[in-house]
């Protein structure tokens, strides 16, 4: 697959383009078209391919436009972990692998058959069941990248429970918000991790979270590392003890299409995670289809998705898409440069993976890394790569294709969000000749428009707002506890339109050009981080007055944290200060939070309504000069935007 010489385009090979499900231009647009004239229909349809315990919806869909409240296959019954399991061992794949997990250590592998899976899950579901838990109950899981964490998610999802997964990169508090906003009254947890050949503590994290109020009833451990650590008698359990015990068979619950399935908390514009529920049915419709049309996954091939499960990715292409649709996945617990650089590399060799999903970030560290670290192996095993998490620009896009695809691989840049729930925006790559930068084409049964603030539409190749026009089946229900915020945030910029928060254009092939977060959230690393969740963190430093934090680019992590401090009076700029705030940040909302910059400063520019004006922090952050700061008149104090400038890192 070389670029067609006349529009940079890449093309897919014959070959390639004979095994897609979608497999030209012209088809994909006749599904799309008729999807589009016909939403409900199209969807339906989708869904018949999800196994059902009864098909008896009254309405497929429906929609109160006033409330945002949204239904799909309602009356519908359904078990998720009936379709990613039981289906498929009733089906034939009783032995064939579902997860292959890959440790750290290169000879820590485990790897379980769909029949193996499933009885774990069954038996692990019985140890939730012996601890009270049930249908509706939400359990928190802290855990690494373990074949625990499958079958945890799996367990509750067979006896209906909703699993809110916190990321191990988290620390305490942040466990804490999310663990006590849903009131979990169970969290599964592990002594600790393995990370880049360090031990990381996990359990002692939990214990620090417990010691608050929460409703934490049972916390159940597994044994990873063998670190030492306190156990507290009438709460904490081991895993394999209980596991020991368990009985074997397990039926799953039956629910309803619209019950909640699970909940996962993203960062938004407040200092408040919030939690997305996403539910049975839309939810499992939309990781099916989705899983179908953008990897185009063949019977014997090895899909690897490399994100942690602790984000919606993992989510939804480590676990439940593959799953439900029979393929086999590969686990991954470690990083991209440990033991050496080319520890990806290694490991998709190793196990002749078909199919790679990553994110660019990923892809920028390992490009500068330098490319003998890929050409060492035989990469001839895959047959598609994938993107996601922040644009990936052309450039990378054409390293990526080249140097890691060996010219040979299509790539799909995949758009999409936690609120989403599944793929929105991606090539398919079988039906186009691809376009380096561009996401492309919205997934069938998908309608997107681009609107400028004034609401009207963009012309073509006009930036603005990207909105989706209806609700789609696995778009979230709800924020957990706050239907409103959910009104506020995404369905009142425009009634009926879902505002996604970010920029786009279309160009004039109908393809998606996205422009990253129109709002005051950062993307580090291709994680979302709230501005103000940081901004929180530092202001609970004892010498902190304000705080203002701002993304700045970032070579490798896309964006980097770039933090704006004023200073409590008797409290003076010093290097200690600076790395005792890096701390606070690192302690209250993790690791993946850490500033890049500390900026102490006498003052931060507002308007005269005492609003902080990031617009100005971010050019002066990212080097900008008085000039080019835009409309400053508003300013209250213009001063002191010349006081940042002078004082800049
Ligand atoms: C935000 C969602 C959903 C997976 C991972 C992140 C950005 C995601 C792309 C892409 C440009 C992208 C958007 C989006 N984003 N994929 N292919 N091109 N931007 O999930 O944490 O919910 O973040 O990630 O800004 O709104 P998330």
């Amino acid at each position: 697959m070389t670029p067609d010489g006349s529009k940079g385009l890449y093309p897919p090979s014959d070959e390639y383009r004979k095994s897609a499900v979608i497999k030209s231009a012209e088809e994909y647009e006749k599904i799309y078209n008729a999807s589009i004239e016909d939403p409900v229909a199209y969807w339906t349809k989708e869904a018949e391919q999800i196994e059902w315990f009864s098909k008896d919806w009254k309405d497929a869909f429906t929609w109160n436009k006033r409330t945002s409240e949204f239904t799909w296959f309602k009356g519908g019954k359904l078990n998720v972990c009936y379709n990613c399991l039981d289906r498929h061992v009733k089906n034939g794949l009783k032995n064939t692998a579902a997860i292959i997990f890959q440790g750290e250590e290169d000879d820590d592998v485990k790897v379980y058959t769909y029949g193996r899976l499933l009885n774990e899950v069954e038996k692990f579901a019985n140890v939730l069941k012996s601890k009270g838990i049930k249908k509706g109950d939400r359990v928190a899981v802290y855990l690494p990248m373990i074949p625990e964490l499958v079958i945890t998610l799996l367990a509750c999802t067979r006896i209906g429970a909703l699993h809110s997964v916190v990321f191990a990169g988290f620390s305490s508090e942040a466990i804490y918000n999310r663990v006590a906003d849903c009131k979990a009254k169970l969290m599964v947890t592990s002594d600790g991790s393995f990370r880049a050949g360090k031990k990381i503590d996990m359990k002692g994290k939990v214990n620090e979270v417990l010691e608050k109020d929460t409703d934490i009833k049972t916390v159940i451990v597994v044994k990873r590392t063998n670190a030492e650590i306190f156990m507290e008698d009438d709460r904490d359990v081991w895993w394999h003890k209980e596991m020991a015990k368990a009985p074997e068979r397990c039926e799953p619950e039956i629910m309803d299409a619209e019950d909640p399935l699970f909940l996962l908390y993203t960062s938004g514009t407040t200092g408040k995670p919030k939690g997305m529920v996403h539910t049975n049915g839309g939810y499992i419709v939309g990781a099916y289809s989705s899983y179908k049309y953008v990897f185009n996954y063949r019977p014997g091939q090895i899909h690897w998705c490399t994100a942690d499960i602790g984000w919606i990715t993992g989510h939804t292409y480590i676990l439940y898409g593959p799953l439900s649709f029979g393929a086999t996945t590969l686990l991954f617990e470690g990083v991209p440069n440990y033991p050496e650089e080319d520890r990806f590399w290694q490991v998709a060799e190793k196990w002749k993976v078909d199919l790679f999903y990553t994110a660019p970030t990923a892809l920028r560290m390992i490009r500068k890394s330098g490319d003998e670290w890929i050409k060492k192996h035989d990469l001839s095993s895959l047959k598609m790569l994938a993107s996601v998490g922040e644009p990936i620009d052309a450039d990378v896009w054409k390293w990526y294709h080249t140097v890691i695809g060996g010219g040979r691989c299509p790539i799909s840049d995949t758009w999409w969000q936690t609120e989403t729930g599944s793929i929105i925006i991606a090539p398919m790559t079988g039906a186009f000749d691809l376009k380096p930068g561009s996401a492309m084409k919205p997934l069938p049964g998908i309608e997107t428009t681009v609107l400028r603030e004034d609401k009207t539409e963009c012309d073509v190749g006009e930036s603005g707002s990207l909105y989706i026009t209806r609700p789609f089946p696995s778009l979230a229900r709800t924020i957990w506890n706050d239907h409103k915020k959910f009104v506020d945030l995404y369905w009142s910029a425009v009634n009926g339109y879902y505002l996604t928060g970010d920029g786009a254009k279309i160009d004039p092939d109908g393809d998606h050009w996205l422009l990253g977060r129109v709002d005051d959230v950062i993307s580090v690393a291709g994680h979302r981080i709230g501005a103000a969740e940081i901004e929180a963190a530092l202001i609970s430093h004892r010498a902190v007055a304000e705080a203002a934090v701002v993304p700045v680019p970032d070579e490798i992590k896309g964006e980097a944290i770039y933090t704006f401090v004023t200073l409590k009076n008797g409290f003076v700029d010093s290097d200690e200060l600076k790395k005792e705030l890096i701390n606070q940040v690192r302690n209250v909302v993790g690791p993946i939070a850490t500033p890049k910059t500390i900026q102490i400063s006498s003052g931060l520019p507002k308007t005269r309504s005492g609003k902080i004006m990031r617009r100005i922090l971010r050019k002066i952050a990212g080097g900008g000069k008085y000039d080019d700061l835009g409309d400053t008149t508003t300013l209250l104090d213009p001063k002191i935007v010349e006081s940042l400038i002078e004082g800049r890192k």
